[in-house]
């Protein structure tokens, strides 16, 4: 038996893991061998207990062999101080579970198409890999805050670091992947500027050496960015820092019409694995069954595939999904004239019905 974590988190992400779960219980009515206990985390963590990442809800975490995560952060908690922000729930269990390795693929659903704000000859077909560093960097550097000066001006300060094994092992995590893919990886730096991404670049060739079959080649991260909305195909496996993944992701979910229908993976050394949709809590659509589930429900067919190690059933849920948008099915952030409007309840019922 296998223990999922469910952490619905803050703003829809109850509703849209509401719809994923009631996937889980479809492959469990099927015979999947799953237990599942569900945790606050993030706004909801904090009002439960005074903290985004509850104790209870960590050890939780750190027992499950898979985490299903929804979305944290909402109006009410901005202005808390940032050390209990509901964003700290979420970076708090990427740190403690050593979740180092952050897959967000960016594919294009032919039937999605028109739903890009990009031309579609640019992005038909597309199919990206962004293989994100998620436990150092930018995000995690010590030191960081705001001090006072002593001429009483503030000044901010957060530190970029990467030290060579962590830059090696989310090196090897991409080089892996690419050689299941098109045997061709995109590093991302800032080398021309930023000395410790300059490690990086060297780093990455160090570990090429390993892989004589995989390409790879580097792009400075301003230009990534302007090359994937110029030509996002040249692209297979990109491999970047935690912060330029964080841009550059949200970036190539656009490509793909909308961010509600990207997927990602956190995977810590073993395979264990946590996995949420890429998009956030939109606290403006919150309870309004309106949010678009398919980002999470695809979460669940990556963690069958990199956790459960039950491929067979993943791309049954990447079938149903396909399913449900060739008939037409679209919620508001994917809807195009001559389409069928629905919930995200109807979404997530029409998911398990074509399963
Ligand atoms: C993401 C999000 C998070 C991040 C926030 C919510 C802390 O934007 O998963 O991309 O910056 O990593
Ligand atoms: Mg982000």
């Amino acid at each position: 038996m296998k223990k999922i974590a469910i952490l619905p988190g803050d703003g829809i992400g109850p509703e849209i893991v509401a719809e994923a779960v009631k996937v889980l219980e479809c492959l469990r009515a099927d015979g999947l061998d799953i237990e599942m206990n569900e945790a606050p985390v993030g706004g909801a963590g904090y009002e439960a207990s005074g903290k985004p990442l509850p104790d209870d809800t960590l050890a939780l975490a750190k027992e499950a062999d898979a985490i299903l995560l929804g979305a944290v952060g909402g109006y009410q908690w901005e202005s808390l101080d940032i050390s209990v922000r509901p964003e700290k729930g979420l970076l708090g269990l990427r740190s403690e579970l050593e979740l180092f390795s952050n897959l967000r693929p960016a594919i294009l659903y032919k039937q999605l198409a028109d739903a890009s704000t990009l031309k579609p000859e640019v992005v038909a077909g597309l199919d990206i890999m962004i293989v994100r560093e998620l436990t150092g960097g930018i995000y995690f550097g010590q030191p960081r805050g705001v001090r006072t000066l002593d001429n009483g001006e503030r000044q901010g300060f957060n530190t970029l670091v990467y030290s060579e094994s962590e830059i090696e092992r989310i090196g090897r995590s991409a080089f892996d992947i690419a050689m299941k893919r098109g045997k061709k990886i995109c590093s991302v730096d800032k080398a021309n500027v930023l000395e410790c991404t300059e490690l990086w670049r060297d780093v990455m060739e160090h570990v090429a050496k390993d892989y004589p079959e995989v390409a790879l080649s580097h792009m400075y991260v301003d230009n990534a960015a302007m090359q994937l909305v110029r030509a996002p195909k040249q692209f297979d496996v990109m491999v970047t820092t935690n912060m330029f993944g964080d841009i550059l992701s949200d970036c190539a979910a656009m490509l793909t019409g909308s961010i509600g229908m990207l997927p990602s993976a956190s995977l810590d050394a073993n395979g264990k694995g946590m996995y949420e949709p890429i998009h956030g809590s939109a606290p403006d659509i919150a309870g309004q069954n309106v949010a678009n589930p398919l980002a999470t429900i695809l979460s669940v067919a990556m963690m069958l595939r990199y956790s459960l190690n039950e491929s067979a059933m993943a791309d049954r849920i990447e079938k149903a999904v396909e399913s449900v948008l060739d008939q037409g099915l679209r919620t508001a952030d994917i809807y195009s004239d001559g389409m069928q409007k629905v919930s995200t309840s109807e979404m997530g019922d029409a998911v398990v019905s074509a399963l």
